[in-house]
């Protein structure tokens, strides 16, 4: 049984509480947010004359950690209502209050003391119940809460959250030898469902499972290349997305985590793990001397201004970034890596076999080839070396790499993918040890560390019984691969496919590049609708497993129709699209979109035209179409009505200009929602559809949302939409004249503008109406296609097909 926490108390207020307190908030709850009361009073508080006890001087340090959280960027709240559920206290007069929270977080230094001090006071006034978790890095979790009471033990255990918080998937779970099931369950569920974490339980070992393996793998490629003399550009270009790493690779990740912060961790480490045979390179004589350099030259990375890395004016004026030179610690110009090996592998797509073609004994004598292959070495070596002490099972380990440090497999995976008995022999002639276990797993006859059956992964390999244990896999996570793997797929085209969700819902998912929306995706939609029409199906769900829900239209179409003078072709294909989600909104069953990622131009369109939206935490909805000289004609302007002008004209005698005003910018100046929580202010989002935290739940909340809409048997009914005329019309001209007079739109913007408002004010009769939806439809085509005629569009939409980025003419 789980209980259920409605409101959390954070202590520390730096880089991490801050972030972790914003996280909650972004999750809807309420968050206490303390820190230490100052000792002394700045120069301006004494000028102010107040005194240390003034509640303004006692919650300086937790507002200036606030202030400071609500500045960097990428942005830690999700939204302006999530910052207001931020309440700010110090540890003097709050402390009882955080004692009431059903969960406190302490993220205060990392020193053993401190935390065990504030944690006897905490054991003081926590209530019967709350749930204490600590945010160290690499603090013993068994040492924090030694002494303390039972009732304390049972309900304390460590929540390891990676910077930055919102954006990081994991969290590592670290339980207590005497920590109550139920209390991490809790924990464990609000982190998954509630905060959209990936939860991987760790040892309570020296900095847990993604830390310890990456701190000293990341030393070892560092130290290698200055052993081998490799530049760090060279290093970067080895290490990032051509390995499956992030781009910022090696140097420049260490930029940005800040050269000291990145050492003292390091140097932490290597005290506490003196059995680890792997630890050396920690403390490595040639990595002392160029870290040392740095630091004691200031150079800290990118707080600093410069590291590996410095920011320079390129020739043409642009920002370009020097190299340090390791000797002279000068920086100079970076130097395109020749390697023949890299060029090579970087055509391939597959990432198992693009390192594997690193591996090809055509490149046995090329320097880039042979630094990828000591990397990976090393990478895989290790894991395996470190994996029985740091973690319960092998998924994890990959879990905690993938969702810790954004690689795109964990050293199990990419290991299978390479072929674990070659591999292995590989790394032993090159002088990686391979660890027993592994070892043993191979002897036993056994080839993968992951059990696949019928193309899906359904085991791994267990170190401790020496066989193959069952995956666990999240219930609520439905994966359209197994769908497919199962036989699901029901029928589909080049554009979209029909999947059967399970439990009587179908899924249209749609596959094109980038998921642009065109005829074909169209007529999928058209089938979905007729199969809703049997007894088998009782709703459906748009959605998809890749990166983005949407990118728009596919404007090859549109450019080549445009091209042959044929408008009324245009037209019908919008009309087309038009019709398409008409028919789905009014579909006698439910239609739910399950957006994530980005929903632009007409994906937006489909998301915001269904009767319901499901966004997940990090979705970017925007209609977008005035960067490529058009406007929204797929029923995307007609929601705007209906979400944001309409209901602020449900009073009577209420004046339509501001929610009209805030629909034109949002379109005439496309704007992007910058979260799900965001598009709600918005007004994408109404008031029935709602945010999913966890993205990899989002097709199973989305199946449950029809389930419960066709229980509840609402059918929809044709609604009208207030249709402003002529005096709104009038109205938002003059807000265009003042954007084009503002320097915020060009001559063409303008126009696209006006043509936007004409829509919004479902034209311009001359009195304010009731009107049906197909009232705006038809302006939405007429505009569009009276856009798409314009010399000006053409060239947008010939430009973004080039280039992929808005022209503004
Ligand atoms: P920080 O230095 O930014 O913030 C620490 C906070 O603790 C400050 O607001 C400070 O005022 C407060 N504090 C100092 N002395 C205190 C005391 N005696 N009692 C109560 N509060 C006190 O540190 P950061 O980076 O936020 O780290 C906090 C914890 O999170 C540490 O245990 C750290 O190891 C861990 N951590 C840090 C990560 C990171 O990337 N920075 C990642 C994951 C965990």
């Amino acid at each position: 049984m789980t209980a259920t926490i409605d409101n959390v108390a954070v202590i520390g207020a730096g880089t991490m509480g801050a972030a972790i307190a914003a996280h909650c908030a972004n999750a809807g709850l309420p968050v206490l947010l303390l820190d230490v009361v100052p000792g002394e009073l700045t120069a301006d508080e004494q000028r102010r004359g107040l005194t240390l006890d003034d509640p303004a001087v006692k919650n300086r340090v937790v507002r200036d950690g606030f202030e400071r959280i609500g500045k960097i960027q990428p942005p830690s709240f999700m939204s302006a209502r999530a910052r207001e559920l931020v309440r700010l206290g110090n540890l003097d007069d709050d402390l009882e209050a955080a004692g009431q929270a059903g969960w406190i977080v302490e993220a205060v230094v990392e020193k053993l003391e401190v935390k065990r001090r504030l944690m006897a006071r905490l054991d003081a006034v926590r209530r019967p119940g709350a749930i204490v978790t600590t945010n160290t890095s690499g603090l013993p979790i068994s040492r924090i809460a030694e002494g303390l009471s039972d009732g304390f033990r049972r309900h304390f255990f460590g929540t390891h959250f990676f910077n930055p918080p919102r954006y990081m998937k994991l969290l590592e779970i670290i339980r207590g030898a005497e920590s109550d099931p139920a209390a991490v369950a809790t924990i464990a569920e609000l982190a998954s469902r509630r905060l959209g974490k990936g939860v991987v339980y760790a040892r309570d070992t020296p900095n847990f499972i993604g830390n310890r393996i990456l701190s000293i793998h990341g030393s070892f490629v560092m130290d290698y290349a200055l052993e081998h003399g490799y530049r760090f550009e060279e290093v970067d270009a080895l290490t990032g997305p051509l390995i499956g790493r992030p781009k910022s690779a090696t140097f420049r990740l260490q930029d940005l985590v800040g050269i000291d912060v990145a050492w003292f961790v390091a140097q932490n480490l290597h005290g506490l793990i003196p059995d680890d045979p792997h630890r050396d390179v920690l403390a490595s004589p040639r990595l002392e001397k160029l870290i040392g350099g740095l630091i004691e030259r200031g150079r800290l990375g990118n707080k600093s201004g410069h590291g590996f890395y410095r920011k320079t004016k390129g020739e043409s004026g642009g920002t370009v970034f020097a190299v340090l030179d390791p000797e002279t610690f000068d920086y100079e110009p970076q130097r395109e890596p020749g390697f023949e090996s890299l060029a090579a592998a970087g055509k391939v797509r597959d990432l198992g076999e693009r390192i594997a073609a690193l591996f090809d004994e055509r490149f046995d004598e090329d320097r880039g080839a042979r630094f990828a292959r000591a990397v990976v070495s090393h990478f895989l070596g290790y894991a395996a070396a470190v994996a029985p002490e740091v973690a319960f099972d092998l998924p994890s380990v990959d879990r905690a790499i993938r969702w810790g440090f954004s690689y795109e497999l964990g050293p199990f995976e990419l290991w299978d993918r390479l072929g674990v008995a070659a591999t292995a022999e590989r790394m032993e002639a090159a002088g990686v040890a391979v660890a027993p276990w592994v070892r043993a797993m191979l002897e036993a006859g056994h080839a993968s560390f992951y059990r696949r059956e019928d193309g899906r992964t359904t085991g791994y390999w267990d170190w401790t019984a020496e066989s193959y244990q069952d995956l666990h896999r999240d219930p609520r996570h439905i994966a359209v691969e197994d769908l497919r793997l199962d036989g699901k797929e029901l029928r589909g085209n080049a554009g979209a496919s029909l999947l059967d969700l399970g439990d009587g819902v179908l899924l249209l998912e749609l596959h094109s590049k980038m998921n642009a929306l065109d005829d074909r995706v169209a007529a999928m939609m058209n089938e979905a609708r007729e199969l809703l029409d049997d007894d088998a199906w009782r709703g459906l769900v748009i959605g998809n497993d890749g990166p983005d829900f949407s990118v728009g239209s596919n404007l090859v179409a549109v450019a080549e129709a445009a091209r042959q003078g044929d408008f009324d072709g245009i037209r019908a294909a919008s009309r087309a699209l038009q019709e398409a989600l008409q028919a789905l909104r009014y579909a006698p069953k439910p239609v739910v979109s399950a957006v994530h990622g980005m929903a632009l131009g007409g994906g937006c369109e489909v998301a915001i035209g269904t009767r319901r939206l499901l966004a997940a935490a990090e979705s970017y909805l925007g209609l977008v179409e005035v960067g490529v000289g058009l406007l929204p004609a797929g029923g995307g302007l007609k929601e705007l009505v209906r979400r944001v002008i309409s209901p602020a004209m449900a009073l009577a005698d209420a004046d339509p200009l501001p929610a009209a005003r805030k629909a034109l910018e949002t379109a005439a100046m496309a704007v992007v929602s910058t979260s799900a929580a965001e598009a709600a202010e918005l007004g994408f989002l109404g008031p029935e559809d709602r945010v999913v935290m966890n993205r990899d739940q989002l097709l199973w909340e989305a199946r449950q949302e029809v389930l419960k809409m066709a229980e509840e048997g609402r059918t929809p009914a044709a609604e009208k939409l207030y249709a402003g005329g002529r005096d709104l019309y009038a109205a938002l001209r003059i807000a265009v004249w003042q954007l084009e007079q503002a320097g915020y739109a060009s001559a063409h913007d303008a126009l696209i503008a006006r043509r936007v408002a004409y829509v919004l004010a479902g034209g311009d009769a001359s009195a304010p109406r009731w009107v049906d939806e197909d009232v705006f439809l038809r302006l939405e085509r007429e505009a569009f296609a009276e856009l798409v005629a314009t010399e000006k569009t053409q060239e947008r939409i010939a430009y973004m097909l080039k280039t992929g980025k808005p022209l503004r003419n």
